[in-house]
């Protein structure tokens, strides 16, 4: 295993960098948001996985019948050589894909990239265990910054790129379509990308996936302003909030937030930041959009992978995998 590739995220004088720098912003300006790598140290990783096993997150099972009814097909359509993975967290769901890669015979390379540090090394230490003939080189990093690390990724043959879990619903549009033009961008002609999305269901579904009996996902919404405590050196009162989850029928997509029960102000020494928050006032902690995969498609498309697109859904037609190639 090589984690030869790293981005350049640490923090080196009083300057803030530019992680930082992305949150103050975000918390300042109105309305206040979170990029959603805040949701990802340890802990939030740690509560993430607990979420694809509560009852009402039907996802992850969705998406993984997906993969594992097609993943032969998949590797036949593509003969990637390379297989790189966004956001893979545990790469749980992305063992069976690789199984049907390395039986196929032509794949050499994973690389898995994730700011989720601990949870990614181990992920990497499972899938050489398992896969001892092809390279896992993780590389530590986030895919809104470090796009370009890509590049150095050496490889013999087409790339495919994996996109699961839905998580491309947890960029607002235009993010979206800043991410996906950045990702046509660092491939090639000829190159994959594969993209997991939730699709628009019944609201009632929707808000129970999101507002979970055993309260898995609150504590995950929370977990966020605990690790932005912690990172910043913060004393946001985590406790005068309450969890408010919603679904935006206009904008096709659960939004998260925490509302400030009482005013209350905090410091970020970290940030160099003092917020006031009248009572009432919410943070947007998240949001998760919903698709077709029509739309999906074209967005795919008007950014430049246009080609060869199939769609795969599961059996009660929940959730979608898009596969299409740059041309
Ligand atoms: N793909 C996995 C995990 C989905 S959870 C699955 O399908 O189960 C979202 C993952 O994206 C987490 O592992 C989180 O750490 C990662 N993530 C979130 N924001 C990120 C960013 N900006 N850059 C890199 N990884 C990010
Ligand atoms: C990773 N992402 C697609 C999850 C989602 O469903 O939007 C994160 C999540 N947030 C709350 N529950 C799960």
């Amino acid at each position: 295993m090589d984690s030869h590739l790293r981005s350049d995220t640490t923090e080196t004088s009083h300057f803030l960098d530019p992680a930082a720098l992305e949150l103050r912003d975000a918390l300042t300006r109105l309305p206040r948001t979170l990029p959603p790598r805040w949701l990802y140290d340890d802990r939030g990783s740690e509560l993430f996985s607990q979420i694809t096993s509560v009852p009402e997150y039907y996802q992850t099972e969705a998406e993984r019948s997906i993969l594992a009814d097609h993943s032969a097909v998949i590797a036949e359509s593509t003969e990637a050589t390379t297989v790189i993975e966004l956001g893979s967290g545990t790469s749980d769901k992305t063992r069976t894909l690789l199984d049907a890669f390395v039986a196929h015979g032509l794949i050499q390379r994973f690389v898995p990239l994730d700011v989720s540090e601990a949870t990614l090394l181990d992920a990497a230490e499972m899938l050489v265990e398992r896969h001892p003939e092809i390279e896992v080189e993780p590389v530590v990093g986030d895919f809104t910054r470090h796009l370009h690390l890509l590049s150095a990724v050496p490889t013999a043959g087409e790339r495919l790129v994996l996109f699961l879990g839905g998580t491309i619903g947890n960029f607002y549009v235009e993010e979206r379509r800043a991410f996906l033009g950045a990702l046509a961008d660092v491939l090639a002609p000829g190159d994959w990308v594969m993209v997991g999305i939730d699709l628009v269901k019944p609201i009632d579904r929707l808000i129970a996936a999101y507002d979970d009996e055993q309260g898995v996902t609150e504590a995950f919404i929370r977990n966020a302003l605990t690790n932005i405590n912690r990172t910043y050196d913060g004393d946001l009162d985590v406790g005068n909030f309450g969890y408010v989850p919603f679904w935006d029928g206009r904008q096709q997509r659960l939004d998260m937030r925490l509302r400030a029960c009482d005013p209350m102000t905090a410091r970020l020494d970290g940030l160099d930041l003092d917020l006031e928050l009248a009572a009432g006032e919410e943070i947007r902690v998240e949001i998760s959009s919903k698709f077709t995969p029509e739309r999906t498609v074209e967005e795919l498309a008007e950014v430049g992978f246009d080609a060869e697109s199939q769609v795969f859904r599961d059996d009660a037609g929940d959730y979608a995998v898009i596969l299409a190639r740059r041309s």
